[in-house]
């Protein structure tokens, strides 16, 4: 098993207020690592530092290493890094376009794409790897935002597939979604991590036990405790897991 990702020493602050605290954490090479925890335990934070959506947040602090491969990610262009780690939030948000053009639209910003067929192929091959492409395959012409929420979150997965991540964080992603949505969202999830390193931020306990490989649970900016998700939920380690898994908090 591979690292994708390892998280060194990782603090992070806001105007002094830490919210992270020293994490050491890896991402194994196309896992699903599920995180947990309660709110403001620093979810988001983490997510957020892991494609440095942070860095123009002047109160934000960070200490301690990431590295994406080898790579120190802090070391890297960041376009470069927005390429190899794509995210996606609780609420789609598409483009008031149409579905083709929502995911041609960040390949061509990039200048990856010339010609029309090279465009047709892309856009296929996302639709189809977000479970996508059966549902929308006769209207891709058609807006957008005419489509389901479920359907616009996984167009919004589409849309991160077209750029070719080779990880892709989601932060509850199925928070605004019903049932059979978010059943769909799972299903694409489970069929991406043949391809991508994955890791999911759910406040869905159930969630995490039914796509992840591995689950964290995070409590007040600390890691508790990892493991194979079987076992986490199973036999807990530590007290506050259980506490947390068997809803007696959070
Ligand atoms: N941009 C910011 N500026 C200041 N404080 C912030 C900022 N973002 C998050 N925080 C604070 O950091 C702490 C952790 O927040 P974070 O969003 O990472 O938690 P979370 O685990 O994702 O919570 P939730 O489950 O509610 O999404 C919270 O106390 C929050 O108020
Ligand atoms: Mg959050």
């Amino acid at each position: 098993m591979v690292d994708k990702i390892k998280v060194e020493n990782l603090s992070c602050c806001y105007n002094k207020k830490c919210v992270l605290d020293s994490l050491n954490i890896n991402v194994i090479q196309n896992e699903i690592l599920s995180i947990i925890g309660p709110a403001n335990s620093g979810k988001t934070t983490f997510l957020r530092t892991l494609n440095r959506m942070n860095d123009l947040d002047v109160t934000y602090l960070r200490k301690g290493e990431v590295y994406l491969d080898n790579d120190n990610i802090f070391n890297m262009n960041m376009e470069n890094l927005r390429k190899r780690v794509g995210m996606l939030f609780a609420m789609p948000i598409p483009l008031p376009m149409s579905i083709y053009e929502n995911i041609i639209y960040a390949p061509k910003r990039l200048g990856l794409i010339l010609k029309k067929s090279e465009q047709d192929a892309i856009v296929e091959q996302a639709l189809r790897d977000a479970s996508l492409w059966n549902e929308v395959k006769d209207r891709l012409d058609s807006s957008a935002m005419k489509m389901s929420g479920g359907q616009q979150q996984r167009l919004c997965i589409a849309r991160i597939l077209a750029i070719n991540p080779e990880v892709i964080l989601f932060d509850e992603p199925c928070s605004g979604l019903d049932p059979i949505s978010t059943a769909k969202v799972e299903e694409s999830m489970i069929e991406l991590k043949q391809k991508y390193t994955i890791v999911l931020v759910t406040n869905n306990v159930k969630q995490a036990s039914r796509v992840g490989d591995r689950t964290a649970f995070f409590l007040m900016g600390n890691l508790i405790e990892i493991d194979k998700t079987d076992k986490l939920f199973i036999s807990p380690k530590e007290r506050q897991t259980e506490d947390y898994i068997t809803g007696r908090f959070g």
